[in-house]
């Protein structure tokens, strides 16, 4: 106790305490101060827009503009945002081999930690949808049937009624949604590429967008169980009715020929 005292009264004593007490909030400061992550965060974001802007400038800028304002030969992509490059270029549709009626679904070429990179640079250029999260376009739980009736009223003049896909007019066509992943078939809505409407939150809601996607999913799924029994190639009423009319109305006939065959046999005897 005493030898305690004695220290405490120390000259240098208090020039220790100040500095064990300057070095424990120092300490929790790096800790607990939010601004640190924040960041790092900026600055993981400002890299990859760098690093996207090396990519845009190889392989994009030629046709849409060394700033995204486009060119002839592709449209502007200031505004389009995040989730159109996800989807252009994870579809593989971008980027584009030669101008046609409509740009193709091909191998995809850049790896998804390159795909976003190109879509952090193009959203700095000007806001627009950002790239859906797992949580906004995972189907577990939603509802399919409810789906399908909103498949049936926004989409199935284009994509038919499973998702099977159909012409359009000069030379374009709605592709079959058979094998699109949850996340392309989330941002098609969002975006509306080239011929097809798009579909904001405002007028379909996520939780709309999730029942489409387990629709799409059920019909995809697994081709062996179809809800209806057999599918007919799940191409609508018009396979489905012609079934009905050659093998309903020829089973009909049959029974019709049989009845009168037994009554004139019963008649002659
Ligand atoms: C050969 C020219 C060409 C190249 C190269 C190209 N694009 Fe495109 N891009 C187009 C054209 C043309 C369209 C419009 C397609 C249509 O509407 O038929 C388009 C459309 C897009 C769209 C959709 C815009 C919207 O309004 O939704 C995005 C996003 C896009 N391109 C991104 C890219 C990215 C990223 C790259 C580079 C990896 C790239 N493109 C390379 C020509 C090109
Ligand atoms: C007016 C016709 C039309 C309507 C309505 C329409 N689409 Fe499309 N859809 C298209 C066209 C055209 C394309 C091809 C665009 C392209 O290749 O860039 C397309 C592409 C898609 C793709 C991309 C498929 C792929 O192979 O990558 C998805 C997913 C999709 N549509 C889903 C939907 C859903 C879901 C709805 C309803 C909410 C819908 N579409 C409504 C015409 C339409």
């Amino acid at each position: 106790m005493k030898k305690l005292s004695a220290r405490r009264r120390h000259p240098l004593a208090a020039v220790v305490v100040l500095l064990l007490a300057l070095a424990a909030t120092g300490g929790l400061y790096a800790v607990f101060a939010p601004a640190d992550k924040a960041q790092a965060d900026t600055t993981a974001q400002s890299l990859a827009i760098e690093e996207g802007k090396k990519l845009y400038a190889v392989g994009c800028a030629s046709c849409h503009g060394t700033g995204g304002q486009g060119s002839t030969d592709g449209p502007p992509l200031v505004g389009v945002g995040a989730a159109a490059v996800d989807f252009q270029v994870g579809t593989g549709r971008m980027p584009l081999q030669q101008q046609s009626a409509q740009a193709p679904k091909k191998k995809v070429i850049y790896s998804q930690a390159e795909i976003d990179q190109l879509a952090a640079f193009v959203a700095s250029l000007g806001a627009g949808p950002e790239i859906p999260t797992k949580q906004q376009y995972d189907p577990a739980g939603a509802d399919a049937a409810k789906g399908g009736e909103l498949f049936r009223t926004n989409c199935a003049q284009c994509h038919n009624f499973t998702g099977q896909g159909g012409a359009l007019t000069h030379g374009k066509y709605a592709p079959s949604l058979e094998g699109v992943s949850p996340k392309h078939l989330y941002e098609a809505m969002q975006t509306g590429p080239q011929n097809m409407p798009s579909f904001p939150d405002t007028t379909m809601t996520e939780q709309n967008k999730k029942d489409i996607i387990a629709y799409v999913d059920a019909v995809n799924g697994d081709k062996t169980v179809s809800p209806g029994g057999l599918n007919l190639g799940g191409l609508g009423p018009v396979s489905e009715g012609l079934f009905a009319w050659i093998f309903g109305l020829g089973a009909l006939i049959a029974v019709a020929v049989w009845v009168a065959a037994r009554t004139a046999k019963a008649k002659k005897s």
